[in-house]
């Protein structure tokens, strides 16, 4: 049974950010891809080659969550506990909200108007998708790692002994399965429509996924992507 949705108020001048027409970064100065794929396809292994091989910067949906579930004081951490040892998708203000104050302080950071943003294991349901091209930054591409149940299911169990993750335990790897069939598929499927998703073969190696990954890149945006 899903656990009972208590309704994210606002932290002071935190979470969420009230509702705007205008994306917060105009695509032109910052280009968003997001990463999609299965838990376990490998999502955060290609961003972190991609990060330092091609400068982008790597915002992890998921990591955020898990900080935002340990920061002292936040009002959404047992919201968020609940939600990821069920494998469902937490509700899109405090994901949208966290992902837009990460891409604002990592471009404080380097002290630019203009950045290049792989936004991992996001968008996870429709709502997200539309929440955050209209709020936050339109994305343009959606790279997509396709692997099998069976594979991904091998790679959580073995991280699940060293990874201290609440949700990489076979129960959780089950239920995660199925939000990703009839939840974050159906967002696959919407940008591909909308000619936007690279589709990778992800049960390769690390490497040669990583390979694929890299020409699929410079065929779509250019060879110095
Ligand atoms: O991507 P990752 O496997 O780290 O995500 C862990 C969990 O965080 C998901 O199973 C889900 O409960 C939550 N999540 C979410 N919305 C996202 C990304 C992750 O609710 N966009
Ligand atoms: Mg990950």
């Amino acid at each position: 049974m899903p656990p009972a949705i208590d309704a994210p108020k606002p932290a002071a001048g935190q979470l969420p950010a009230p509702a705007k027409s205008t994306p917060t970064f105009s695509p032109d100065r910052v280009t968003v891809l997001f990463v999609l794929g299965g838990p376990g396809a490998g999502k955060g292994t290609q961003c972190a080659k991609l990060v330092k091989e091609h400068g982008f910067t790597h915002l992890s949906a998921g990591d955020l969550l898990r900080a935002e579930q340990e920061r002292p004081g936040s009002q959404f951490g047992d919201l968020i506990r609940r939600y990821i040892k069920d494998g469902l998708i937490v509700p899109m203000e405090v994901t949208v909200q966290l992902l837009e104050n990460a891409m604002t302080d990592a471009l404080r950071k380097t002290g630019s108007v203009t950045g290049r943003f792989l936004i991992d294991g996001f968008p996870r349901k429709m709502d997200q998708a539309h929440k955050f091209e209209e709020a936050v930054c339109p994305a343009k591409m959606v790279l997509f790692y396709d692997c099998s149940e069976e594979v991904m299911e091998k790679r959580l169990m073995e991280r699940g002994k060293t990874s201290g993750r609440a949700d990489d335990n076979a129960e959780s790897i089950r239920k995660r399965f199925r939000t990703f069939v009839e939840t974050s598929m159906p967002v696959v499927d919407y940008y591909e429509k909308e000619g936007k998703v690279i589709k990778v073969d992800a049960t390769a190696t690390p490497d040669s996924v990583y390979a694929t990954t890299q020409k699929r890149l410079a065929e779509r945006l250019g060879a110095n992507f």
